[in-house]
């Protein structure tokens, strides 16, 4: 799990993973996610480098057999970092956003059920509602066609040793690991992700998970 960004463009003046939403950290929110889909057995997570005793005291007690590893200055050597954590013995793993704070736990089990049924690696897709299009600089180029597009989600799964060979191969600094693995020539399978697996990444994004937040309250009294 990594949570060791600085959330610049969420502006909080501390680790966006460390945010309270609602009063909990959003990494404290991820990790129960993780715990309730039961499909999780270790949980590594990528602190910053200066909150590494904050966070092993956060989570501690959320019933999850947790480390904490230091993260890096990327979210690519981030996850590095929690990977060579993994005890050997895993060899299915699951990269998930802890700013992916509301991802529905199914969705952990769905990815997990996927990549132990044989798929190398697995990522959780959703439709897009905006047009996209390509430009360079000022100008339009493109609009490719959008029923051919997904916008992807975490966790993503893989087969250990290929996500391995993918970190070691890859040099590129890419904003997900499927992407590295497709550098390998290696398919990536899709899962139907949720909406309600969006990153907290600008303070609209912390408004709407405090409204989802409390209407999941409001349903569960
Ligand atoms: N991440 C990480 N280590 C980094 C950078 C990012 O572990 N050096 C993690 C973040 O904590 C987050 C996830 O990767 O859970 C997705 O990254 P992003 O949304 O970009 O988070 P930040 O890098 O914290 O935000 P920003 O880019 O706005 O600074
Ligand atoms: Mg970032």
């Amino acid at each position: 799990m990594p949570a060791a960004g600085r959330g610049e463009r969420l502006g909080a003046n501390q680790p966006k993973a460390l945010s309270p939403l609602a009063g909990t950290p959003l990494l404290v929110h991820a990790l129960r996610a993780a715990v309730r889909s039961q499909t999780i057995d270790v949980i590594v997570v990528a602190a910053p480098a200066d909150r590494i005793d904050e966070v092993w005291a956060m989570l501690a007690g959320e019933g999850a057999s947790v480390t904490v590893v230091t993260g890096g200055e990327s979210r690519r050597a981030s996850v590095g970092a929690a990977l060579a954590a993994m005890p050997p013995e895993v060899d299915v793993v699951l990269v998930h956003d802890a700013a992916r704070c509301l991802t529905p736990p199914p969705v952990f089990a769905a990815v997990a059920a996927a990549v132990t049924a044989g798929a190398d690696a697995v990522v959780p897709a959703v439709p897009l509602a905006d047009t996209i299009k390509r430009v360079a600089g000022e100008v339009v180029v493109d609009t490719p066609d959008r029923s051919a597009l997904r916008a992807v989600q975490t966790p993503q799964g893989f087969r250990r040793a290929v996500l391995e060979q993918a970190h070691a191969a890859v040099a590129d600094d890419l904003t997900d690991d499927a992407g590295m693995v497709e550098r390998l020539g290696v398919p990536v399978r899709i899962v139907p992700g949720h909406q309600d697996a969006f990153k907290i990444t600008h303070p609209l994004d912390l408004l709407v998970a405090e409204v989802l937040l409390g209407r999941r309250t409001e349903a569960a009294t």
